[in-house]
Protein backbone atom coordinates (compact mmCIF):
# COMPACT_ATOMS: atom_id res chain seq x y z
CA UNK A 1 0.00 0.00 0.00
CA UNK A 2 0.86 3.67 -0.56
CA UNK A 3 -0.88 5.41 1.77
CA UNK A 4 0.18 9.31 2.94
CA UNK A 5 2.30 9.18 6.14
CA UNK A 6 0.65 9.43 9.70
CA UNK A 7 1.57 13.29 9.86
CA UNK A 8 -0.24 13.69 6.63
CA UNK A 9 -3.24 12.13 7.53
CA UNK A 10 -3.33 13.92 11.12
CA UNK A 11 -2.87 17.56 9.67
CA UNK A 12 -5.69 16.98 6.78
CA UNK A 13 -8.29 15.72 9.64
CA UNK A 14 -7.08 18.67 11.87
CA UNK A 15 -7.49 21.06 8.94
CA UNK A 16 -11.20 20.16 8.20
CA UNK A 17 -12.71 22.65 10.42
CA UNK A 18 -16.34 22.43 8.41
CA UNK A 19 -16.44 18.45 9.29
CA UNK A 20 -19.59 17.88 10.07
CA UNK A 21 -20.93 19.63 7.30
CA UNK A 22 -19.70 17.10 5.19
CA UNK A 23 -20.18 14.20 7.43
CA UNK A 24 -23.62 12.71 6.52
CA UNK A 25 -22.48 9.44 5.00
CA UNK A 26 -20.42 8.98 8.26
CA UNK A 27 -23.23 9.47 10.30
CA UNK A 28 -25.01 7.23 8.66
CA UNK A 29 -22.31 4.15 8.83
CA UNK A 30 -21.69 4.99 12.33
CA UNK A 31 -25.38 4.49 12.98
CA UNK A 32 -25.26 1.19 11.00
CA UNK A 33 -22.46 0.58 12.87
CA UNK A 34 -24.20 0.90 15.87
CA UNK A 35 -27.17 -1.38 15.15
CA UNK A 36 -25.12 -4.43 14.00
CA UNK A 37 -22.94 -3.75 17.15
CA UNK A 38 -26.24 -4.18 18.75
CA UNK A 39 -27.71 -7.24 17.29
CA UNK A 40 -24.02 -8.82 18.47
CA UNK A 41 -25.24 -8.31 21.85
CA UNK A 42 -22.10 -6.43 23.90
CA UNK A 43 -23.06 -6.80 27.15
CA UNK A 44 -21.21 -5.92 30.22
CA UNK A 45 -18.77 -3.34 29.01
CA UNK A 46 -16.64 -1.52 30.98
CA UNK A 47 -13.88 -0.95 28.99
CA UNK A 48 -14.61 1.04 25.81
CA UNK A 49 -11.73 2.34 23.26
CA UNK A 50 -13.08 4.52 19.88
CA UNK A 51 -10.35 4.82 17.76
CA UNK A 52 -10.33 7.64 15.32
CA UNK A 53 -13.09 9.52 17.09
CA UNK A 54 -12.93 12.24 14.66
CA UNK A 55 -15.69 14.70 15.61
CA UNK A 56 -17.36 12.57 18.13
CA UNK A 57 -20.86 11.40 16.95
CA UNK A 58 -20.13 7.58 16.88
CA UNK A 59 -18.83 8.75 20.75
CA UNK A 60 -22.38 10.63 21.70
CA UNK A 61 -23.75 7.62 20.86
CA UNK A 62 -21.44 5.00 22.84
CA UNK A 63 -21.66 6.71 25.83
CA UNK A 64 -25.44 6.21 25.58
CA UNK A 65 -25.26 2.58 25.02
CA UNK A 66 -22.95 1.80 27.33
CA UNK A 67 -23.71 4.31 30.27
CA UNK A 68 -21.81 2.30 32.86
CA UNK A 69 -18.36 2.08 31.17
CA UNK A 70 -15.48 3.72 30.75
CA UNK A 71 -14.93 5.13 27.35
CA UNK A 72 -11.57 6.11 26.12
CA UNK A 73 -12.18 8.14 22.55
CA UNK A 74 -8.90 8.56 20.85
CA UNK A 75 -7.78 9.99 17.07
CA UNK A 76 -4.37 10.60 15.79
CA UNK A 77 -5.51 13.82 15.31
CA UNK A 78 -4.78 16.09 18.45
CA UNK A 79 -7.41 18.78 16.91
CA UNK A 80 -9.50 15.83 16.34
CA UNK A 81 -9.62 14.90 19.89
CA UNK A 82 -10.55 18.15 20.93
CA UNK A 83 -13.32 18.55 18.97
CA UNK A 84 -14.64 15.39 20.14
CA UNK A 85 -14.19 16.88 23.89
CA UNK A 86 -15.99 20.29 23.17
CA UNK A 87 -18.70 18.47 21.26
CA UNK A 88 -19.36 15.88 23.97
CA UNK A 89 -18.89 18.57 26.81
CA UNK A 90 -21.49 20.99 24.72
CA UNK A 91 -23.24 18.14 24.82
CA UNK A 92 -23.49 18.29 28.58
CA UNK A 93 -22.17 14.65 28.26
CA UNK A 94 -18.64 15.56 29.99
CA UNK A 95 -19.12 12.99 32.84
CA UNK A 96 -16.13 12.93 35.48
CA UNK A 97 -13.87 10.36 35.32
CA UNK A 98 -16.19 8.26 32.57
CA UNK A 99 -14.36 9.50 29.67
CA UNK A 100 -11.05 10.18 28.51
CA UNK A 101 -9.45 11.90 25.48
CA UNK A 102 -6.13 10.66 23.36
CA UNK A 103 -4.20 11.44 20.69
CA UNK A 104 -2.80 8.29 19.63
CA UNK A 105 -2.20 6.06 16.61
CA UNK A 106 -4.75 3.62 16.64
CA UNK A 107 -2.49 1.20 15.07
CA UNK A 108 0.33 1.39 17.56
CA UNK A 109 -1.06 1.93 20.25
CA UNK A 110 0.25 0.85 23.74
CA UNK A 111 -2.17 0.45 25.76
CA UNK A 112 -2.18 -2.53 28.11
CA UNK A 113 -3.37 -5.97 26.86
CA UNK A 114 -6.37 -7.72 27.51
CA UNK A 115 -8.57 -4.77 28.98
CA UNK A 116 -10.75 -3.45 26.59
CA UNK A 117 -14.28 -4.96 26.59
CA UNK A 118 -15.30 -3.50 23.13
CA UNK A 119 -12.94 -1.57 20.68
CA UNK A 120 -15.27 0.43 18.05
CA UNK A 121 -13.97 2.24 14.96
CA UNK A 122 -15.53 4.20 12.24
CA UNK A 123 -14.35 4.66 8.92
CA UNK A 124 -10.90 5.61 10.53
CA UNK A 125 -8.76 1.81 9.55
CA UNK A 126 -8.60 2.43 5.95
CA UNK A 127 -5.88 4.72 7.00
CA UNK A 128 -4.31 1.99 8.64
CA UNK A 129 -0.98 1.10 7.21
CA UNK A 130 -0.66 -2.32 8.10
CA UNK A 131 -4.56 -4.27 8.49
CA UNK A 132 -2.87 -7.90 9.58
CA UNK A 133 -0.47 -6.25 12.23
CA UNK A 134 -3.16 -3.77 13.50
CA UNK A 135 -5.65 -6.63 13.98
CA UNK A 136 -3.29 -8.58 16.14
CA UNK A 137 -2.40 -5.71 18.19
CA UNK A 138 -5.92 -4.73 18.64
CA UNK A 139 -7.21 -8.69 19.27
CA UNK A 140 -4.77 -8.28 21.96
CA UNK A 141 -6.09 -5.68 23.50
CA UNK A 142 -9.27 -7.18 24.41
CA UNK A 143 -10.19 -8.94 27.15
CA UNK A 144 -11.99 -12.32 26.87
CA UNK A 145 -15.21 -12.07 24.89
CA UNK A 146 -14.57 -8.60 24.22
CA UNK A 147 -15.53 -7.39 20.90
CA UNK A 148 -13.84 -5.33 18.30
CA UNK A 149 -16.69 -3.27 15.90
CA UNK A 150 -15.72 -1.35 12.44
CA UNK A 151 -16.58 -0.18 9.87
CA UNK A 152 -13.97 1.40 7.03
CA UNK A 153 -13.44 1.62 3.42
CA UNK A 154 -13.12 -1.52 1.42
CA UNK A 155 -11.54 -1.76 -2.39
CA UNK A 156 -13.60 -0.22 -4.84
CA UNK A 157 -14.26 2.60 -3.23
CA UNK A 158 -15.03 5.98 -5.53
CA UNK A 159 -14.09 3.50 -8.38
CA UNK A 160 -16.04 5.61 -10.81
CA UNK A 161 -13.91 8.98 -10.10
CA UNK A 162 -10.68 6.50 -10.81
CA UNK A 163 -12.68 5.76 -13.89
CA UNK A 164 -12.60 9.52 -14.41
CA UNK A 165 -9.08 9.83 -13.89
CA UNK A 166 -8.10 7.06 -15.76
CA UNK A 167 -10.07 7.94 -19.02
CA UNK A 168 -8.38 11.36 -19.05
CA UNK A 169 -4.95 10.10 -18.39
CA UNK A 170 -4.15 11.54 -15.07
CA UNK A 171 -3.08 9.89 -11.82
CA UNK A 172 -5.89 9.52 -9.02
CA UNK A 173 -5.16 10.70 -5.48
CA UNK A 174 -7.51 8.28 -3.58
CA UNK A 175 -5.47 5.23 -2.44
CA UNK A 176 -6.48 1.92 -2.97
CA UNK A 177 -7.76 0.83 0.09
CA UNK A 178 -7.63 -2.91 1.85
CA UNK A 179 -10.29 -5.42 0.51
CA UNK A 180 -12.60 -6.99 1.86
CA UNK A 181 -11.07 -10.41 1.34
CA UNK A 182 -7.67 -8.64 3.17
CA UNK A 183 -9.27 -7.32 6.44
CA UNK A 184 -11.21 -11.16 5.97
CA UNK A 185 -8.15 -13.19 6.00
CA UNK A 186 -6.65 -10.53 8.36
CA UNK A 187 -9.01 -11.38 10.99
CA UNK A 188 -8.69 -15.23 10.71
CA UNK A 189 -5.32 -15.86 10.66
CA UNK A 190 -5.56 -14.26 14.60
CA UNK A 191 -7.44 -17.68 15.99
CA UNK A 192 -8.10 -15.52 18.89
CA UNK A 193 -11.70 -14.86 17.81
CA UNK A 194 -14.97 -17.04 18.96
CA UNK A 195 -16.81 -15.74 16.11
CA UNK A 196 -16.40 -12.77 13.74
CA UNK A 197 -17.77 -10.98 10.15
CA UNK A 198 -16.91 -8.62 7.54
CA UNK A 199 -19.64 -7.77 5.20
CA UNK A 200 -19.54 -5.12 2.38
CA UNK A 201 -22.47 -2.31 2.30
CA UNK A 202 -21.96 -0.28 -0.94
CA UNK A 203 -23.57 3.20 -0.61
CA UNK A 204 -23.86 5.07 -3.36
CA UNK A 205 -24.41 9.03 -3.36
CA UNK A 206 -24.93 11.12 -6.16
CA UNK A 207 -22.78 14.89 -5.91
CA UNK A 208 -24.11 17.74 -7.95
CA UNK A 209 -21.35 17.90 -9.73
CA UNK A 210 -17.70 16.37 -10.09
CA UNK A 211 -16.20 19.11 -7.71
CA UNK A 212 -19.23 18.81 -5.66
CA UNK A 213 -17.46 15.07 -5.24
CA UNK A 214 -14.03 16.44 -4.49
CA UNK A 215 -15.14 19.23 -2.23
CA UNK A 216 -17.11 16.30 0.13
CA UNK A 217 -14.06 14.38 0.21
CA UNK A 218 -11.88 17.20 1.73
CA UNK A 219 -14.41 18.82 3.67
CA UNK A 220 -13.63 15.86 5.82
CA UNK A 221 -10.13 15.66 5.56
CA UNK A 222 -10.08 12.43 3.39
CA UNK A 223 -8.59 14.11 0.61
CA UNK A 224 -4.80 13.12 1.34
CA UNK A 225 -3.43 11.33 -1.67
CA UNK A 226 -2.01 8.50 -2.32
CA UNK A 227 2.02 8.69 -2.01
CA UNK A 228 1.89 7.31 -5.66
CA UNK A 229 -0.06 10.68 -7.09
CA UNK A 230 1.76 12.86 -9.75
CA UNK A 231 -0.02 15.83 -9.00
CA UNK A 232 -2.18 17.89 -11.83
CA UNK A 233 -1.91 21.16 -12.93
CA UNK A 234 -4.57 23.31 -11.78
CA UNK A 235 -5.73 24.09 -15.68
CA UNK A 236 -6.32 19.60 -16.07
CA UNK A 237 -7.85 19.96 -13.03
CA UNK A 238 -10.53 22.48 -13.64
CA UNK A 239 -11.22 21.01 -17.16
CA UNK A 240 -11.90 17.38 -15.49
CA UNK A 241 -13.47 18.46 -13.20
CA UNK A 242 -15.80 21.05 -15.61
CA UNK A 243 -16.38 18.12 -18.07
CA UNK A 244 -18.70 14.92 -17.71
CA UNK A 245 -22.17 14.73 -16.76
CA UNK A 246 -23.56 16.18 -13.75
CA UNK A 247 -24.94 14.93 -11.49
CA UNK A 248 -22.32 12.72 -10.59
CA UNK A 249 -22.69 9.32 -8.47
CA UNK A 250 -19.91 7.72 -6.51
CA UNK A 251 -20.01 4.73 -4.84
CA UNK A 252 -18.66 4.56 -1.25
CA UNK A 253 -17.77 0.71 -0.50
CA UNK A 254 -18.00 0.07 3.11
CA UNK A 255 -16.90 -2.93 5.14
CA UNK A 256 -18.38 -3.68 8.72
CA UNK A 257 -16.00 -5.76 10.90
CA UNK A 258 -17.14 -7.47 13.77
CA UNK A 259 -15.07 -10.01 15.81
CA UNK A 260 -15.68 -11.77 19.82
CA UNK A 261 -12.89 -12.91 21.36
CA UNK A 262 -12.75 -16.36 22.50
C1 LIG B 1 -13.50 10.12 8.33
S1 LIG B 1 -13.03 10.51 9.97
C2 LIG B 1 -14.21 9.60 10.91
C3 LIG B 1 -14.45 10.21 12.25
C4 LIG B 1 -15.60 9.61 13.03
N1 LIG B 1 -15.32 8.25 13.42
C5 LIG B 1 -16.86 9.70 12.23
O1 LIG B 1 -17.34 8.66 11.80
O2 LIG B 1 -17.34 10.82 12.00
C6 LIG B 1 -11.55 9.56 10.19
C7 LIG B 1 -10.85 9.85 11.50
O3 LIG B 1 -9.88 8.82 11.70
C8 LIG B 1 -8.72 9.41 12.21
N2 LIG B 1 -7.59 8.52 11.91
C9 LIG B 1 -6.99 8.28 10.73
N3 LIG B 1 -6.00 7.39 10.89
C10 LIG B 1 -5.99 7.04 12.19
C11 LIG B 1 -5.19 6.16 12.98
N4 LIG B 1 -4.17 5.46 12.44
N5 LIG B 1 -5.43 6.06 14.31
C12 LIG B 1 -6.45 6.78 14.86
N6 LIG B 1 -7.23 7.63 14.18
C13 LIG B 1 -7.01 7.76 12.84
C14 LIG B 1 -8.64 10.77 11.53
O4 LIG B 1 -7.80 11.68 12.20
C15 LIG B 1 -10.11 11.18 11.52
O5 LIG B 1 -10.47 11.92 12.64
Amino acid sequence: MSLPSSSHIAAAFGGASGYDAHAGLQQQVADDLLRRLERFSCTRVAQALEIGCGTGYLSRRLATLHPEAHHLFSDLSAIMVDRCRRRLREQGRQERGRFSYLAMDGERSALRRGQLDLITSSMAMQWFHDPPAAVNRLAALLSPAGVLAAATLGEGTFQEWRSVCKEAGVSCGTPHYPSLTRWRDALEENLCWRECSVQEQPISITYSSRRAFLTAVKGVGAGTPDLNHQPVSVSRMRALLAAGDAPFRVTWRVLFLIARRE
